[in-house]
């Protein structure tokens, strides 16, 4: 009996492994997630009735229970070394002629990678058991990160069976794609804390929390890009000996390629430097690398960085502007934020307009104000920010920009958090935190009610029409029409929306709530769990805690929030009302819409952010894939769709928009 549990946890151990590196490595599943779940679920309840047959390398023991009192020094076997950086085609080839004077031949070649802009990781392997991970620290002592590490599901706990050494150090990028910290920041702006700058600073502040449960709801990935210390080399070369890693079960980046000389070197990086924006992560440059090991000995290195790498950077792409205003937000739980209005300018893609100040220690810290020339750049190539003032352009002298005393919207004097750096309108009738309640409800990315924007809103809260999410199914046809510019089609229409919002999946439900820290993704996994809100609302404090991915903060604040008796009523009025989300197991009966189809998703979509319509596509049994290939089945263009667009039409692959995607999952 023991021996069968023992063989079981053992082949799905293996079968679980094998899918994790088919899908983080490969790039190509072989079963649904709904399968793969059924799985890891199987696994996990065979060593809930063998909890003697656990192994820490088994894929259900990725978080520890417990955080750290600290981190444990490492001092690296091999020194990380850092690399030399360099701005220009030029220097590119300076260094060219550096290598081929130093290995008096010409008869070398190139690897070329994309430079992550993640930070630096060593994963040690011993016997194919991942024991140790360290960050680089100084690159010669670095902290013991293994707990986080150990949360990241493309890194194996356990390397693939095969010629693996018995000591194998990777050397590879921890990073946060792009997907993941528009959410952790759109998250965090809501809990009103300190949004993360760029996706480097949020995948390093994820690494450094010791609690690792929390780093495992970051959603960190990693690529591995060189070896440290090993019992024997795979291979004879860099290239050669990445695809080993990748034999491994390693996640290995696919876009690296072998460069036969410069010219081939600086046309990889051009081609790059074009396309980063299409990729799922953010990278600040290329990497180049020469191939052969014997070669790169015979260069060796500086001591600081080896003589045969070179780290080619893009340039941030930055645009200069002037700050027309600056505004203070009233957010949905109260926080002021300081928000500079710009003079229209073309970034990366896009008009901007506006772009956040973060918080009033920041406006200090820049000494932004109005009339200002400043330089924006977009974090992870998403969020506009301000990064400088060109203060010798300011012209006369504008009156500093003070955090405010009062309350823009309602008046009453603000408070101060306790960190002193968020300023917070605390009148929980603030007629401007109700709006934005009410805005986030309706958005794309909770209840999605269309022909209900931030106008007619405005209208509602003023006249006295709403006061709670539950007023909006209460709204009659009679009282609409006798709003401002309200003909009786656009009247229709807004009833029409609101009756199709009511049974909206229970996750949008949970997420439009507006609760403390909770986001849509976590949302997701409370339907999931719980499967309706009244079984949510009953919960107790000790179930939510045990909960996968749902930390303390989270769990209390969940808590506290069905606590509350208004919060209670008004949920009650809208069950009344006829709201009645649809609940998560309902999606996966019979055939899926999207079963087995590929799908690659460009451009802006109107109802879904991009971490939405994945996770959207995996619900209905579709696959998402980021590049278009003969193997996609479908592209979904949004707006200012780019090459991936041009793609599809080079390649004859179809083309639908985001009504005809509507469709086909009968999303109202
Ligand atoms: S090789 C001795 N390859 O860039 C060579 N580094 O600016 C060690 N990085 O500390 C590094 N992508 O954190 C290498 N494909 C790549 C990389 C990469 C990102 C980072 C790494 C390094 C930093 C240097």
């Amino acid at each position: 009996m023991e021996k069968d549990a023992s063989r079981q946890i053992e082949r799905l151990c293996a079968e679980i492994r094998r899918h994790d590196y088919l899908y983080y490595v490969k790039n190509a599943p072989e079963i649904t997630d709904r399968d793969y779940d059924r799985l890891f679920s199987q696994l996990r309840e065979l060593e809930q009735n063998h909890p003697d047959l656990i192994t820490p390398d088994s894929p259900t023991q990725r978080v520890s229970g417990r955080p750290l009192d600290e981190f444990k020094n490492v001092t690296h076997a091999i020194p990380m070394l850092s690399i030399d950086n360099t701005y220009s085609e030029e220097e590119l080839r300076a260094f060219d002629k550096r290598v081929a004077k130093g290995l008096e031949t010409l008869q070398y070649q190139y690897v070329v990678e994309l430079k992550i802009d993640g930070l630096a990781i060593s994963l040690r392997y011993e016997d194919g058991r991942l024991v140790l991970a360290a960050t680089r620290g100084n690159g010669t002592t670095g902290d013991d990160v293994t707990e986080n590490i150990r949360t990241i599901k493309s890194v194996p706990l356990k390397l693939l069976d095969g010629d693996v050494p018995e000591v194998l150090e990777v050397r590879g990028e921890v990073y946060m794609p792009k997907a993941a910290f528009a959410e952790l920041n759109r998250q965090r702006a809501e809990a009103d804390e300190n949004t993360f700058a760029n996706p480097r600073n949020a995948a390093a502040g994820s690494l450094k929390l010791l609690d690792s449960r929390i780093t495992a709801s970051r959603n960190l990935a990693f690529f591995a890009y060189g070896l440290g210390q090993t019992s024997r080399e795979p291979a004879l070369g860099h290239y050669a000996a990445l695809q080993k890693l990748a034999d491994f079960g390693l996640p290995v980046n696919p876009n690296t390629q072998k460069a036969k000389n410069m010219d081939e070197v600086i046309e990889i990086c051009r081609q790059w430097h074009q396309k980063k924006a299409e990729l799922d992560y953010q990278i600040d440059g290329m990497v180049v690398k020469v191939d052969r090991f014997v070669q790169q000995q015979a260069l060796g290195s500086t001591g600081r960085a080896p003589r045969w790498c070179i780290a080619y950077k893009f340039a941030a792409e930055q645009a200069e502007t002037v700050v027309t205003s600056i505004d203070v937000q009233v957010g949905k739980t109260g926080t002021l934020t300081p928000v500079a209005n710009l003079e229209p300018v073309h970034l990366a893609g896009t008009t901007v307009k506006r772009a956040t100040l973060h918080n009033f220690d920041e406006v200090a810290r820049l000494d932004v104000r109005q009339g200002d020339a400043v330089i924006i750049e977009k974090a992870g190539e998403i969020i506009p920010q301000v990064v400088q003032v060109l203060h010798q352009k300011r012209k006369g002298n504008p009156r500093p920009c003070k955090p405010p005393a009062n309350c823009p919207v309602c008046g009453d004097p603000v408070r101060k958090d306790e960190n002193g750096v968020y300023i917070r309108c605390v009148n929980a009738a603030c007629p401007a935190q109700l709006l934005e309640r009410l805005k986030y409800f309706v958005g794309r990315g909770q209840m999605d009610i269309e022909h209900v924007g931030p106008a007619l809103l405005e209208q509602l809260v003023e006249k006295g029409l709403v006061a709670n999410f539950a007023d909006l199914y209460r709204l009659h046809f009679e009282k609409l029409v006798q709003l401002e510019r309200m003909g009786e089609k656009s009247a229709a229409n807004i009833l029409d929306s609101i009756e199709t919002s009511k049974p909206r999946p229970l996750w949008r439900l949970i997420a439009g709530l507006g609760i403390r820290h909770v986001g849509g993704q976590s949302a997701e996994i409370l339907a999931g769990h719980f499967g309706s809100l009244e079984r949510l609302m009953d919960a107790g404090l000790e179930e939510l805690e045990q909960i996968d991915q749902i930390g303390p903060v989270m769990a209390q604040s969940i808590y506290d929030f069905f606590r509350n008796e208004d919060n209670i009523a008004v949920i009650r009025q809208m069950f009344e009302a006829g709201v009645h989300p649809e609940k998560p197991q309902q999606k996966s009966r019979g055939k899926q819409p999207l079963e087995g189809k590929t799908i690659v998703v460009t451009g802006t979509l109107e109802h879904f952010t991009r971490q939405q319509i994945q996770q959207t596509i995996k619900d209905h049994g579709g696959k998402v894939s980021s590049s278009v290939s003969k193997k996609t089945d479908f592209v979904l263009a949004g707006q200012e769709a780019g090459s991936k667009l041009a793609k599809a039409q080079e390649l004859g692959v179809t083309i639908i928009d985001e009504k005809q995607f509507r469709e086909m999952i009968h999303y109202g």
